[in-house]
């Protein structure tokens, strides 16, 4: 029997820090998510005897994950917090998409307890594989007294879910929390915490997400861009897109012929919202925008919040009245 709360659950997904090459010094020719999330906890000498579950619950190169994935993973992630012994949770998963399950689950379970995504960029074979050292950090994380919330540790710096972003595509350090910087460092086995733990509340919990994932509200993510037509908004809505995000220039503002086709799928009951392009920063509203605004959200996870309030409040009238 172990002691109240000293459980750290692992529950694998796959990605990079689960990648495989043939060579040691192949950083970037590997396949990823080869490697069972047994196999990576026994990678960590430190965490021989610590008492950890395992779970594989995907086992995927996170550019593929599925709605379906992530409803699993809610499920199993609220099975678990509902375990007195259980002191927190650590995801293993794959960079790219990181920054998108860290929103999901944190605006599903809102966690008075941890969940910890840990990532790496280099593959399980690499001659200085960066996955061990971030699976110990996530661990210690999620064993923190007090610590809760959705967040992201990689490279000793922990981000909390709505500021974390992937800005790199081959460094080490790849991530970055904008201009509210890292929630904190792992330094030698100790959380050095700079500010407040995640702790925006649960938009629709998990147990009432739809369980046919094909069904979630269809919502897809447009780019403003020079010459931009808006011929790819009448094929998303006919195709039954239920909202759209525009990755807008600046401060929100949209081309003229994007925006008019925006307008006209607004008009015809599509939920749109702007977010912004810019990789730092959030849309400051001026009060004259005919789209409502997803303030600091990045486009990928403005869609996500888009999809929840649309099951949370069905219409597209009362998804932008919430927002
Ligand atoms: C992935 O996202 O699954 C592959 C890339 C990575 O983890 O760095």
């Amino acid at each position: 029997m172990q002691n109240e709360s000293s459980i750290v659950v692992v529950l694998g997904t796959g990605g990079t820090i689960a990648g495989a090459a043939s060579e040691v010094t192949d950083n970037v020719g590997y396949v990823a998510a080869q490697r069972g999330v047994a196999q990576l906890l026994a990678a960590v000498p430190a965490l021989a005897g610590a008492p950890i579950e395992a779970e594989q619950i995907a086992q995927l190169d996170s550019k593929d994950m599925t709605h379906a994935v992530w409803h699993t993973l809610a499920l199993r992630c609220a099975h678990h917090l509902a375990r007195p012994e259980v002191a927190g949770i650590v995801i293993t998963h794959g960079t790219d998409t990181l920054e998108e399950t860290a929103w999901f689950l944190q605006r599903t379970l809102a966690p008075a307890r941890p969940i910890v995504l840990a990532a790496a960029m280099r593959p399980a074979t690499a001659l200085q594989a960066d996955g061990p050292q971030n699976l110990l950090d996530a661990v210690t994380v999620a064993r923190t007294p007090g610590a809760r919330g959705v967040t992201a540790l990689l490279a000793g710096r922990l981000h909390a879910a709505a500021d974390v972003r992937k800005v790199h595509p081959y460094r080490l350090d790849a991530f970055a929390s904008g201009d509210a910087g890292p929630l904190g460092v792992v330094e030698e086995g100790v959380l050095r915490r700079f500010r407040e733990w995640p702790c925006e509340p649960s938009l629709v919990g998990a147990a009432q997400l739809p369980a046919d994932a094909g069904a979630w509200p269809a919502v897809e993510i447009v780019t403003s861009h020079a010459g931009a037509s808006g011929a790819i908004v009448a094929a998303l809505c006919a195709a039954g897109t239920r909202g759209i995000v525009v990755a807008a220039t600046g401060n929100g503002s949209v081309h003229e012929r994007l925006e008019r086709a925006l307008a006209a799928a607004q008009d015809a009951g599509v939920s749109v919202w702007r977010s912004t392009r810019c990789l730092d920063g959030r849309i400051i509203d001026s009060g004259d925008t005919a789209f409502p605004s997803a303030g600091a959200l990045t486009p990928t996870k403005a869609r996500i919040e888009l999809m929840l309030r649309l099951m949370a409040a069905p219409s597209a009238a009362q998804a932008a009245r919430s927002s």
